[in-house]
């Protein structure tokens, strides 16, 4: 079973979003644990002192080596293989990938970065690998934690209730997804497609195919490329 512990300074805002629809339905039944953990609860002084100014100087402030070593030694078990995370905006960017990795793993351990950032003697002693959502700065890891976990749970086994949709949509195969219709024929003087009306499946598959290509090719010059490198291009397989 996937079991979850974010580690934060914010635990209240766990489960959030991830208690509803799909995450929460799975979550209900069993299929995920979630465990939020409060940094600040391994701290032993007066003030509950977390963070520190950064050696060297400037703004902001650094979660100290000992407080962040101590959270993830309390909470990892001596047999506890789970990767552990580090979200930060200088992590290696999150993908489908990653995240289909992830699901086959037993859970993971995440830690959500707040302030200036993490010191770095922890994160190379406790083995944390940065996980960035994207290329913009939140102002703390726990909402980039809440996606990584939502994309991670729907592949976990009996999430998702039509396995297929999650084969062919948007990054599983390399492309981005060809456009969707559904009734009525006509709306606002628009009209679905007249080949999704016509019962030809092949003909079907090769439009959503030469659509999936084109959009592809126009918004996504990056994936396009590792997709025509990969000689997965129409006719090529
Ligand atoms: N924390 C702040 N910004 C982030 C980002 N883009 N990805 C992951 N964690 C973050």
């Amino acid at each position: 079973m996937f079991h979850a512990t974010v580690l934060t300074l914010y635990p209240e805002m766990f489960p959030g979003p991830l208690d509803l629809s799909l995450a929460g339905r799975a979550l209900e039944r069993g299929d995920w644990s979630l465990e939020a953990r409060n940094i600040r609860d391994v701290t032993t002084d007066r003030h509950r002192t977390v963070d520190d100014t950064p050696a060297g100087g400037g703004a902001g402030m650094v979660l100290k080596p000992d407080i962040v070593a101590a959270v993830i030694d309390a909470t990892s078990t001596p047999g506890d293989t789970r990767p552990r995370l580090l979200m930060s905006p200088r992590g290696r960017p999150l993908d489908q990938a990653r995240v289909r990795s992830l699901s086959a793993d037993d859970g993971a351990l995440i830690l959500c970065g707040r302030f200036e950032g993490v010191d770095q003697r922890v994160i190379e002693a406790r083995g944390l690998e940065e996980v960035s959502i994207g290329d913009y700065v939140l102002s703390g890891g726990e909402l980039a934690a809440m996606v990584l976990i939502d994309a991670v749970v729907r592949l976990l086994p009996g999430v998702m209730g039509n396995a297929e949709s999650g084969e062919t949509e948007s990054f599983e195969t390399g492309l981005l997804e060809h456009p969707h219709y559904t009734h009525p024929q006509e709306w606002e003087g628009r009209e679905i497609p007249e080949i999704l009306t016509s019962g030809n499946h092949g003909k079907i598959d090769q439009w959503r195919r030469d659509q999936a290509e084109e959009l592809t090719k126009e918004r996504r010059p990056d994936l396009w490329e590792a997709y025509c490198a990969a000689g997965k291009k129409n006719g090529e397989r």
